[in-house]
């Protein structure tokens, strides 16, 4: 911990130096220097932001907001307040340490930013390249702890400036951020010394430490380039890092209590981890030609069994399928944390257990038979990439190799077993599948015509390692 105070000190003093002055303190009190922390801009529903985008700042508790600063094109700058988004209740003191402010970008804006720190003013107005990416945070768990110390054991901060490079339009991200969920063990001083541990006695896991030494900090290069076009994991359920993703990172206005924990008799517990509201998101690919995002929160659910977990997710899959209705001129991606139809290595079976490779059950029941209009279905959760096509169905891409510990590296036979969703429901067999385990990232660019997509997997030096092309509902990479 001292490390990271250390950091965030420095970065703090950083800000405040290039914002002091004149200029700066003729506007106070909302542009007062504030020593921003981390600014960026998250995609939105277009009901809670015109432009599609809101802007979030985090300064230290005791600051006043900084003002959002938007610039129309051939207009003057102009100074927009941020207002403070309330820490969920009943979470003192995880993230007493920080003030989250938050401001809709208005439509039409060229330039936007805070503070000095610039921050995409909008989304972008024809997709050249897209970043994908999931499951990034360093592992500290009681029985596994990666090292957060080392650029090649936990590569996030590498990879996001690979990323940076590569100047992607929008960066897609598909959940399980926050990975610190225990105190660093006395063993381990080596490797993970320095993570905020959770707070005694809560019950979760999240810290505004935690989401700065997991998130913020190694997301820093990304989040003035690009808009995070954001999904929730299952390492953002309401007992583990819930709190601080609808605080930080959920782009709609007053979700930040959806975990807040729960009063009982005995004290406080975990919210229950339920699926929140789906929404799409539309993104200009060429003239006639649009990509549209269908955003499931699969946080919940079992991956190994049906449950009825199943029925009270399968409303999000019945409103993604509904606003990807088929229309001329538009394509649409379904991103949900956890895959519908990845599987696993065969070395997660356990001896004398027969093993089933398929993966997240309970999303795979309750999207069944609601796939039609998707050209492709994004997911992360399995720390591998990987892509499967079923027949008649749009490829299953996975992605969850953004830094966390990756999965071990074979026993990724195609499966033989069907994956079965109970009451006859069987999804189709595997026709292909492809597997690679190393870390990384993918970026996307639009072929010629609709339906057809690039992708290249780059390592978080930003080396390509494989190469993908996705046309009508069809996924190859080598
Ligand atoms: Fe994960
Ligand atoms: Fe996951």
């Amino acid at each position: 911990m001292p490390r990271l105070i250390v950091l965030l000190a420095a970065a703090s003093a950083a800000v405040c130096t290039a914002t002091v002055g004149p200029a700066a303190a003729a506007h106070a009190p909302i542009d007062a220097p504030a020593g921003v922390l981390s600014a960026y801009a998250l995609a939105a529903p277009r009901s809670e932001s015109a432009s599609g985008l809101v802007a979030r700042a985090v300064v230290p508790r005791g600051a006043a907001c900084p003002a959002l600063t938007v610039q129309a094109p051939r207009d003057p700058a102009r100074r927009l307040a941020m207002a403070v988004r309330p820490a969920p209740a009943d979470t003192s003191p995880a993230f007493e340490a920080i003030t989250v402010c938050s401001r809709a970008i208005p439509a039409g804006m060229a330039r936007a930013s805070i503070a000095g720190t610039a921050v995409p003013a909008h989304l972008p107005t024809r997709v050249r390249r897209l970043a994908l990416l999931g499951d990034s945070g360093c592992r500290i768990a009681s029985w596994q702890v990666q090292d957060c110390a080392s650029e090649s054991a936990w590569p996030l901060g590498r990879l996001a400036q690979s990323m940076v490079a590569d100047r992607p339009d929008a960066i897609l991200f598909n959940g399980d951020f926050f990975y610190r969920e225990a105190p660093c063990p006395p063993t381990a001083e080596d490797q993970c010394g320095s993570s905020p541990p959770p707070v005694a006695g809560l019950p979760f896991t999240d810290s505004a430490y935690g989401w700065m030494a997991d998130v913020l900090v190694p997301l820093a290069p990304v989040l003035s380039a690009a808009p995070l076009i954001v999904a929730r994991g299952n390492h953002e359920a309401c007992y583990r890092g819930g709190n601080g993703y609808f605080l930080l990172l959920d782009p709609r206005e007053g979700t930040q209590d959806t975990c807040a924990p729960v009063r009982t008799d005995k004290g406080l517990k975990a919210a229950p981890t339920l699926p929140t509201a789906t929404y799409a998101l539309d993104l200009p690919v060429s003239p006639g030609r649009t990509l549209r995002l269908a955003i499931v929160d699969s946080a919940g659910g079992s991956d190994t069994q049906v449950t009825t977990y199943a029925d009270a997710q399968r409303p999000a899959y019945a409103t993604a399928a509904r606003l990807t209705a088929r229309q001329p001129g538009r394509e649409s991606w379904l991103m949900t944390h956890r895959p519908l139809y990845g599987y696993v290595t065969d070395q997660f079976a356990t001896p004398g257990v027969p093993f089933n490779p398929w993966t997240s059950l309970d999303q795979s029941a309750a999207a069944y038979g609601l796939l039609d209009t998707y050209d492709l279905v994004f997911g992360s959760h399995a720390h591998i990439a990987q892509a499967v096509q079923l027949t008649g169905l749009p490829p299953q891409l996975v992605l969850g190799n953004a830094g966390t510990l990756l999965d071990p590296a074979s026993g990724y036979p195609l499966p033989t077993q069907p994956l079965d969703v109970g009451d006859g429901r069987a999804y189709p067999s595997p026709r292909w599948a492809w597997v690679a385990v190393r870390f990384g990232y993918a970026i996307a660019q639009p072929g010629a015509a609709p339906g057809q997509w690039r992708l290249s997997m780059h390592d978080p030096q930003g080396r390509q390692f494989a190469r993908c092309g996705l046309s009508d509902r069809q996924l190859y990479c080598r």
